[in-house]
Order: structure tokens, then sequence, then C-alpha cells
């Protein structure tokens, strides 16, 4: 039996005045991870947190803080959200010349190390690093914003790593992040991901309806 789909709540859909709260209903909602997205307005055109927000909601949840970089450059800011609580830090391989220094420097934290591959990034990146990652992360819809649709092509991209990875033999999550809701989640988790990131779909009708969202994103075809 397959292990249970793991939800990531992206907290970009939440409400940004009560951030406390928002992660604290999903931890207790169900939530696997929190994802926290950080966006610099340069590898990405829009700019969201930092590490002292992460380091504020830290004490609002005990599940790992997820935490997405769309940042460049990466490795100055490795041990300001390593300081500030971070479990996971993905990054893009196109935010720096230096894909494996910035997997051993997140790894020599103690943290798991992630890289994420846009739609347009081909699946070859992975091909010198993919076992020393600990997750990979699909992107099915351009970095930037939460509330996009979900790109369609991705799907195969996903079925072809999740191949790769079985090949490894290792523990590599395979995580997906955008435009995942209820109608794509049972595709998302046919192609063979692990891990699922919702925004709109976790934080659709308030916390009332968090655990019922999160449930049923969960729950395999
Ligand atoms: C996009 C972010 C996503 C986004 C997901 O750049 O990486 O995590 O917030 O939002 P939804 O689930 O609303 O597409
Ligand atoms: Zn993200």
């Amino acid at each position: 039996m397959a292990n249970p789909v793991k939800i990531s709540p992206s907290i970009l859909a939440a409400d940004f005045a009560r951030l406390g709260e928002e992660v604290s209903a999903i931890s207790t909602a169900g939530a696997d991870y929190i994802h926290i997205d950080v966006m610099d307005g340069h590898f990405v055109p829009n700019i969201t947190i930092g590490p002292d927000v992460v380091k504020a909601l830290k004490p609002h949840s005990d599940k790992p803080f997820d935490v997405h970089l769309m940042i460049a450059p990466v490795d100055p800011y490795v041990d300001a959200f390593a300081d500030a609580g971070a479990d996971i830090i993905t990054f893009h391989p196109e935010a720096g010349a230096h894909v494996h220094r910035t997997v051993q420097m997140i790894k020599a934290r103690g943290l798991k190390a992630g890289l994420s591959l846009n739609p347009a990034t081909p699946i070859s990146a992975l091909d010198e690093i993919l076992e020393d990652l600990d997750l990979v992360l699909v992107m099915s819809v351009n970095p930037g914003f939460g509330g996009q649709s979900f790109i369609e092509s991705q799907l195969r991209k996903i079925e072809t790593i999740r191949k790769r990875i079985e090949e490894t033999g290792k523990q590599i999550e395979l995580e997906v992040d955008g435009g995942v809701n209820f109608d794509t989640a049972p595709k998302v988790i046919s192609a063979g991901a692990d891990v699922l990131v919702a925004g709109t779909a976790t934080f659709k009708g308030g916390p009332s309806a968090y655990a019922e969202n999160i449930a049923t994103l969960r729950k395999r075809p």
C-alpha cells in the first residue's frame, strides 16, 4: 500500500494579517508541511516574505517548514532561513551557477534540500544532482503568484521524474506546486507525486473548511 499523500499548504493564500493563527489552523487541520513561498521581485516578479517572518511563524506549528526560495542568489540566505526554522529548503537551478554547492550548504545545516524545476526547465537539470536531493519540486505554474491554472504538460514530467526517483532506490520526495485543486490533485497523485502544495485550494472557505479541504486533496483516486 502506497504511503499517504502529504499536503503542504502554501501560506501565500492565507490571511496575511492573521498569519500566525492561519499557520496554527492548517497544522491542526492536518497539514503535513507548511509551504512558505519566498519571492524577491528579481528571480520572480513578486515580493513576499523573508526570514524574520519565518522565525515569527515557527512557534505557531510543529510541522516541518517547507521553504520554497524563488530568489537569486540563494547561498547568502541559506543560514538566515536555517536559523529562522526552515526544515526543507528548495531552490531553483537557474538561481545560481553552483547547484551542488548550494545543496551541500543546505545539508550542512542539517536540513533537507530540494530542487525545483520550472515548467520549461528540462528534467536533465536533475542528471548530476538527483541522488544528493531529498526532494524534487515540479512547478505546475510559472512561479510568482498563487491562484494560477495548472499546466497539464507537467503531468508527463512528473511521471518521468517518478521513474527516475525509483531508479535511484533513494527516499526522495516528489512535490508538485501550482494550480493543485480538487480537480487536478487526483491527476497529480496518479502521475506519481507524494507531496502536494496547495494554496488557494487549502484556504478556500476559511478556517472551518481547512480540514475537509486538506482531506479531499489527499485522497488517492
Ligand atoms: C507559486 C508558488 C506556489 C503558489 C501555489 O510561485 O510557488 O506555492 O502559492 O498557489 P496555488 O495553490 O493557489 O496555485
Ligand atoms: Zn511554492
